[in-house]
């Protein structure tokens, strides 16, 4: 492996300059040039290349986002774009290219390198790292940027319930998770929400209206202190908050008509991408350079259309996935594979989702103390 080239791409996740600048260093300890791809797949069109050091990556390690830049890119889908792109890949000579992101990211990468499309250009080894704070990618038990994503939303949601509880109120708050509802339960739990409400679940809106609407009346009921109620929304659910707002506030004062209004009104945070920002956790920084190591050395060992994968959390077959022996937590599984169990896991029909969605219903009774 001569030269290796990194990007970021789709949306950035705290603990992507983790992923590059590891990338970097093991990269050019195993002999390589390293160069970096600036905005995703729409710098590669540009030819946006540039050479990366040790000193180009010193300090970035504390630094949420990605100092290459980060970018959606359409029209990625179409061939001709991608024979494009190769064509540019190689006029640079790269022989190894490191694609840490998202589904999209990684389709992308596992259609740039396929040998069909490749045909008898230049051959090009590809692996995936996965960054997304949605954690919804398959075959991986987390993606870089997931725990910094939930300590955003638990120390937003800390700030939340010393307001909530000072003036006797229920918050319904909304965080990131396009089609994933990963962010929501697991917050709620570390935050002790009495409510989570995930696209899994699969609820029409007037049972969600109504699941609220319950849950705000058995708190208020309860002789006991309890008077904050913090409901936690996934984005991918499909009801705008301000909707839900209105349809809960006028069922509360139905059901309620005697209650101080104050008592039963609901307020709205949405805290968007605020989730998505901030310096990466102690553990994504961990998480984003093991992965990007075990990434590169797959590389120069002569893999590709792998991903490097953090304990996944099925049992995966030997041609699917192997152990890295650079790292015992880490695995390298087949992409085509973690893109089938990522598509399962956003449509619902993966065995993880649908344990996801039943264990979080099973604990919701217990949620609403
Ligand atoms: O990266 C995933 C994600 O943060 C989703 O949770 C969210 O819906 C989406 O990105 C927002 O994307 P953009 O920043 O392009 O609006």
């Amino acid at each position: 492996m001569k030269r290796i080239a990194i990007l970021t791409s789709g949306g950035d996740a705290p603990g992507m300059n983790a992923a590059i600048r590891a990338a970097t260093l093991i990269g050019r300890a195993a002999g390589a040039e390293v160069l970096g791809i600036e905005r995703g797949y729409r710098g590669l069109l540009e030819d946006a290349f540039v050479p990366l050091g040790a000193a180009d990556v010193a300090g970035i390690l504390r630094e949420g986002g990605t100092i290459l830049g980060s970018a959606r890119c359409k029209e990625f889908h179409e061939r001709s774009v991608r024979d494009r792109a190769r064509a540019i890949l190689a006029a640079r000579e790269v022989d190894g290219l490191v694609v840490i992101g998202g589904n999209g990211s990684l389709t992308g990468a596992l259609h740039l390198a396929d040998p069909a499309e490749i045909g008898g250009g230049r051959p090009l080894a590809i692996v995936g790292v996965p960054a997304s704070i949605d954690n919804d990618l398959g075959l991986t038990g987390l993606s870089i940027g997931v725990d910094t994503a939930m300590n955003t939303i638990v120390e937003a949601c800390d700030k939340i319930a010393d307001t909530a509880t000072a003036h006797d109120r229920t918050f319904i708050v909304e965080v990131m998770g396009r089609d994933c509802g990963y962010l929501a339960m697991t917050s709620a739990i570390a935050v002790g929400a009495d409510l989570a409400l995930f696209p899994e679940a699969g609820k029409p809106e007037s049972q969600i209206v109504d699941q609220i609407v319950e849950t705000v009346l058995a708190i208020r009921a309860k002789q006991r202190r309890a008077r904050k109620v913090i409901v936690i929304k996934a984005e991918g659910v499909n009801i705008a908050v301000d909707k839900l707002k209105t349809l809960v506030d006028a069922r509360l004062r139905e059901r309620a008509p005697n209650a101080e209004p104050s008592a039963i009104e609901t307020r709205v945070t949405v805290l968007g991408h605020v989730v998505r920002g901030g310096r990466p956790s102690a553990f994504d920084r961990l998480l984003g350079s093991r992965l990007a190591n075990v990434a590169v050395r797959a590389l120069a060992a002569g893999q590709s259309h792998k991903m490097a994968s953090w304990m996944p959390p099925v049992e995966l077959p030997g041609h699917i996935a192997t152990r890295s022996s650079a790292d015992p937590y880490c695995w390298l599984v087949d992409l085509t594979a973690v893109l089938a169990e990522t598509q399962n896991l956003l449509t619902g029909k993966s065995a993880l989702a649908r344990w996801r969605a039943g264990a979080f219903e099973q604990i919701e009774d217990a949620l609403l103390l």
